[in-house]
């Protein structure tokens, strides 16, 4: 059955910078046929200070047999990100424009900066680096939440060539640790504390908990900066130093906790800033240079230190952000993503800065102080592209409908969806009620290894079908195959690989280039391997189905079930976890746990309770599993391999088991079943 179309309302498709499909035809074919011309005509919006020539442009391998995987682009080119993003909008006239509106937790914090003051403010950071002995290819950790301090942190970083690995302030000390143990990080950038709702969070105190695992390690870090963001909060002159005055979420005074203090270590942001020159020269760097290492999770349990670099990071940032979101002088962007995610790098720094777009940026969650807070903020900053995620579409779909009819959203234009497939009764929720049926809707699949956009509609040009992510973006060229390799042409499922690179992909795993190759490109040998499934339909449509390996994505976070396996297997009364995805109505999936407990051990209530716990410390809050199983024994094959598929189905309620005949003890499913707890 055809699903209906939904055509992108005349006026939008109009004005935008595709206004049809035949348009994003012509384009996308020039893309794939004349690269170095399609992006290098791109590029020649950006300054360079030494320009890449056409015949060095673009190269790479994706085929092993013939060598190490390389993605290059732009090659002998050089050039400053924070000089693009900040220089460039000031000298062309926009140095008063807006550059971030800044909305605080508690609607009362709010500021906002221009692109002359972003700039003043990253030169004054980069300084602030480079006295703390921070140089080009120096590793920085930012565990920060979403203060404007934030961007100007990742942008003094790009100044100066310093890489910078931003860990999301949701993690616990333990992960934390391990990224700054991997990408061994001189210097740590964090804040006192913050307000997330009605919770405190002691920031610098996890931070110290980290600082300290990672010099058992033998990791020595040199620096850490700390943002007085509590100790300011409703007293912007108070002394931050001072312990007993300042604010709490809901503008009453409260008692500051403690912080522990290294003097030799610790400085706080403002100590520093203060004799900071303006300005700092940029440093030209190689196209080819790392801008970031952003962690992700990898199905061992590991995390993978995903490495973007400079110049076709930029690029495609900036061309995405474009045309995906068809953002124009005037408008006023929002994407609610963390900067700790690739969301945040690409969607609410990056993309917009280089486009030189207005954004608002928000500490918050959408349930604070009431559960309409993001409406209220689309209404105050009068927002015309609101991009955001599924689980959080689902969660505000609970409270009904009168929240959101209440504010007035009509200057929305674009809504973007990003994270995980969004279902249908969430996409039409988002369509009709919030887009009032007038806005187009960007369902954006992408990875933190994608760097960028990869398959998404365009919103003046793509008819959209309720879940379907559509159409490939610019210089993109995916393709199915099946089990065995083979391309599937036409209608089909299978798995969703690429068959060369963008500008905007990762180029390695930093410091294990073995991993990258196997984890991408070793599975079907020529093609980048995503790790999904997907469908195309007969109208050529892609429906991204979902992860197809080891891995979860629970509320938007990517996660592996390795990872918690190795957690809850570190108890003491734990012989055996087997972790597998269970769908959840707002989560999109949850985990859903086997315990095989540790003999004379008993499985109960008490076990349970420390068993989340442990998840949540160990990994962060959203890890924390749903529902925890006893299981005496677990399905495995005769060589002991755990079959998961099975799990699933038993964590589903799903009977429908099918074939158990490789099991080595087949009365096992049926022991499970009689053990699994009413879900
Ligand atoms: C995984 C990547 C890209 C930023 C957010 C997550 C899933 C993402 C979609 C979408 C279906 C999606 C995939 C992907 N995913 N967007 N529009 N439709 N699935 O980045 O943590 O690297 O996760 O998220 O499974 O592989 P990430």
């Amino acid at each position: 059955m055809a699903e209906k179309l939904y055509y992108p309302n005349s006026e939008l498709a109009r004005m935008a910078h595709c206004s049809s499909m035949e348009q994003y035809k012509r384009m996308h074919e020039r893309s794939i046929k004349e690269p170095a011309q399609f992006w290098g005509e791109i590029a020649k919006q950006f300054y360079w200070e030494t320009p890449a020539t056409e015949d060095k442009f673009f190269s790479y391998n994706f085929d092993l047999s013939k060598g190490d995987i390389f993605i290059r682009w732009m090659e002998g080119a050089s050039t400053n990100i924070s000089f693009n993003l900040l220089d460039k909008n000031v000298k062309s006239g926009n140095g008063d424009k807006i550059a971030f509106y800044w909305e605080g937790n508690d609607p009362e914090d709010y500021s906002r900066l221009t692109y002359r003051k972003l700039l003043e403010e990253t030169c004054r950071f980069a300084n602030v680096l480079k006295s703390k002995g921070v140089s080009t290819g120096d590793k920085v950790v930012i565990y920060m939440p979403m203060i404007l301090e934030l961007p100007i942190a990742m942008l003094a970083c790009t100044r100066i060539g310093a890489i910078h690995s931003v860990v999301f302030a949701g993690y616990s000390s333990d992960s934390l640790a391990e990224r700054i143990l991997d990408s061994k990080a001189k210097v740590l950038i964090t804040t006192d504390g913050v307000w997330r709702g009605e919770k405190l969070l002691l920031l610098k105190n996890i931070c110290d908990e980290a600082v300290n695992k990672v010099k058992k390690h033998g990791h020595q870090l040199e620096s850490c900066i700390v943002v007085a963001h509590l100790r300011r909060l409703n007293n912007p002159q108070g002394n931050p130093k001072t312990k007993g005055v300042n604010g709490t979420s809901n503008g009453t005074l409260m008692e500051m906790p403690n912080i522990s203090w290294d003097d030799d270590r610790d400085a706080w942001w403002h100590d520093e800033m203060e004799d900071a020159e303006p300005s700092c020269y940029p440093v030209w760097m190689a196209a080819e240079d790392p801008l970031f290492i952003l962690y992700t999770s990898g199905s061992t349990g590991k995390p993978k230190g995903v490495l973007h670099t400079t110049a076709g990071y930029l690029i495609y940032a900036a061309t995405t952000f474009k045309y995906v979101f068809d953002y124009h002088p005037g408008d006023v962007y929002w994407c609610t993503a963390d900067c700790g995610w690739i969301t945040g790098h690409t969607y609410v720094v990056y993309g917009p800065l280089a486009n030189g777009a207005t954004s608002v940026i928000f500490e918050g969650t959408p349930f604070y102080p009431d559960n309409d807070r993001y409406w209220s903020i689309v209404d105050k900053y009068k927002v015309t592209q609101f991009y955001t995620a599924p689980t959080a579409i689902r969660s505000l779909m609970k409270f009904g409908d009168d929240l959101v009819k209440k504010h007035d959203l009509s200057t929305l234009k674009v809504l973007g969806s990003v994270g995980e497939p969004i279902n249908t009764e969430a996409w039409l929720w988002f369509y009709n009620l919030v887009g009032h049926s007038k806005c187009s809707i960007a369902d954006t699949f992408w990875q933190t290894e994608t760097g960028g956009h990869v398959i998404t509609p365009l919103p003046g040009a793509t008819p959209m079908k309720p879940g379907s992510a559509t159409f490939p973006f610019f210089g993109v060229l995916p393709e199915l195959l099946d089990e065995d390799g083979h391309v599937i042409e036409g209608e089909g499922e299978g798995y969703l690989v690429f068959r060369r690179p963008w500008p905007g992909m990762m180029r390695t795993l930093y410091g294990n280039h073995q991993r990258f190759q196997n984890t991408y490109f070793d599975r079907f040998n020529g093609f980048y391997c995503t790790g999904d499934g997907a469908r195309r339909d007969a109208d050529g449509y892609l429906w991204v189905t979902g992860r197809i390996d080891d891995m979860l994505n629970v509320s938007g976070h990517l996660m592996s079930t390795a990872e918690v396996e190795s957690v809850l297997a570190e108890h003491s009364s734990v012989t055996e976890a087997a972790v597998v995805s269970k769908s959840h109505p707002v989560k999109g999936q949850c985990l859903y746990c086997f315990i095989t407990p540790t003999a004379g051990m008993e499985f109960d209530e008490k076990l349970q309770v420390e068993l989340k716990k442990k998840v949540r410390e160990r990994i962060g809050p959203f890890a924390q599993p749903d529902v925890i199983q006893h299981a005496p024994a677990l399905p495995k094959t005769r060589s002991g391999k755990i079959m998961r598929r099975m799990l699933r189905k038993i964590a589903a309620g799903d009977r429908n088991i099918g074939d158990t005949s490789t099991l080595a003890d087949e009365s096992v499913i049926q022991l499970l079943f009689e053990l699994r707890p009413c879900v």
